[in-house]
């Protein structure tokens, strides 16, 4: 058993971040009927193509555990048959541009009128105001979500995030919504909208830059290393480089073998509690009763200096030697680690988090599995479905049509 064993979606996602939605939910169990447009599919599956005229990476790492149907919902005969899937399915999910499911004649007051108990959830990129008829992409989002004018150096320009907050960010807050609605279905027996701003998802994951924002109105932000640099600070929040912006000052500091190795860097915390451990680790015993070092706040304005003098041990050590000193002395540190140690990770392979995957035209690939791990609920990671892999067994299994309606029905051009 699996947690959604018996869920129906009607996936109507593409691109990133409605799929990413609809991956978790295959994961938990749930049935994801992908649709996709007759010989063309979703866009991703021809996008950054490693190799000529096989699904690419981005599809396939976003698209596991789900079943591919074709249907065009424009045309007549596919009109009734998505009909159709309306009435069968829990969920509707979709990220398309601002109204395209209503100009397919699919409104959320005609989704309701056929399936009562229908969630319709979606991405857009913004929401109701201004702006709410805008396609969008990511890199929009965190820049219209306050990410990117908070990420970078003082001196720089903003800066994006590699993490994909706007896309897979998205599709995270929306699958809880989903989650949330079906839970609610059991008592009140009707379904519900849920929607999904991307440029919300963005913000709620950049609550601490609109509480700093705040604080700036009663001084400096005397954490963020500008203060200690006497640098005065504008009326916005600024970027913050690579300062923690928590309570607990760290910074990233180069490791042996910096010169040469990118990622020769690690992470490092001076958490108040473990100050003392900090100062005998890095060879400066005295700052451990000196009034100038002792309290958190007086180390605030000295943190080049503190830092600096933290480096100089780190660089004497590789990341993971730091890693290993400073665990057993309780300081909270992190390795700088690079696409290719994650992946060849062990650890990760053992929990599932990178799992290798056979996939019929591509071969062997790596994919990321289900961060989250529900202990009655395991997820395994089968592969992306071709394009209309799945288009007759859907239609028999979901919607009982029987073999002369399916070959109507492509010659038709409706599936
Ligand atoms: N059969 C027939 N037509 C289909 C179809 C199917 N099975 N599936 C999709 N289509 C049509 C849609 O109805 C739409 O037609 P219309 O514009 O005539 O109404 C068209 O295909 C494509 O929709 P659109 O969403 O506009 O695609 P796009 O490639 O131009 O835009 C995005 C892509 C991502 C910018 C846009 O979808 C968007 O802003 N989505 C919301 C925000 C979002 O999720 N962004 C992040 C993506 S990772």
């Amino acid at each position: 058993m699996k947690a959604l064993d018996g869920v129906k979606i009607l996936d109507m996602t593409h691109v990133q971040s409605g799929p990413t939605c609809t991956q978790l939910l295959a994961w938990f169990g749930a049935d994801v009927i992908k649709v996709e447009r007759p010989g063309v599919g979703d866009a991703t599956r021809g996008q950054l193509r490693d190799i000529p005229d096989v699904d690419s990476l981005y599809f396939t790492m976003l698209n596991h555990n789900k079943r591919s149907v074709t249907l065009n919902t424009k045309d007549e005969k596919g009109k009734e048959i998505f009909t159709r899937f309306i009435k069968e399915c829990d969920v509707m999910v979709e990220n398309f541009a601002p109204g395209a499911l209503g100009r397919m004649g699919f409104g959320w007051d005609k989704i309701q009128e056929l399936n009562p108990r229908m969630i319709y959830a979606s991405v857009k990129g913004f929401g109701p105001g201004p702006f709410a008829d805008c396609k969008v992409y990511e890199n929009v989002a965190q820049c219209a979500g306050g990410s990117a004018s908070t990420t970078g150096n003082l001196d720089g320009t903003p800066m994006v995030t590699g993490a994909q907050i706007g896309d897979s960010g998205t599709g995270l807050h929306l699958a809880l919504g989903i989650v949330t609605a079906l839970f609610q279905r059991e008592t009140s027996g009707k379904g519900q909208r849920v929607e999904c701003a991307m440029q919300d998802s963005v913000l709620n994951l950049c609550r601490v830059k609109l509480r700093d924002q705040q604080r700036l109105q009663h001084g400096p932000l005397n954490e963020y290393s500008q203060f200690g640099e006497g640098i005065s600070f504008g009326d916005a929040t600024p970027r913050a480089g690579n300062d923690s912006g928590g309570g607990q000052p760290g910074r990233i500091l180069k490791c042996r073998g910096w010169e040469t190795d990118p990622d020769a860097y690690t992470y490092f915390i001076t958490q108040a509690a473990v100050w003392k451990n900090i100062c005998d680790v890095i060879g400066k015993p005295d700052w451990k009763e000196n009034p100038d070092y002792a309290k958190p706040v007086n180390r605030l304005p000295k943190l080049n200096e503190i830092f600096g003098a933290i480096e100089d041990w780190t660089m004497t050590k590789t990341k993971f030697e730091v890693m290993d000193i400073c665990n057993a002395l309780n300081i909270p540190v992190g390795p700088i680690l690079s696409m290719k140690e994650i992946s060849e990770d062990e650890s990760l392979r053992q929990t599932g988090t990178i799992v290798d995957v056979e996939h019929p035209e591509r071969g062997n690939y790596l994919t990321v599995g289900n961060p989250i791990k529900l202990s009655d609920s395991p997820s395994d990671v089968l592969r992306s479905p071709l394009l209309g892999e799945h288009t007759d067994e859907i239609l028999k299994d979901v919607l009982g049509m029987s073999d002369a309606d399916i070959a109507e029905a492509k010659e038709m051009g409706a599936v």
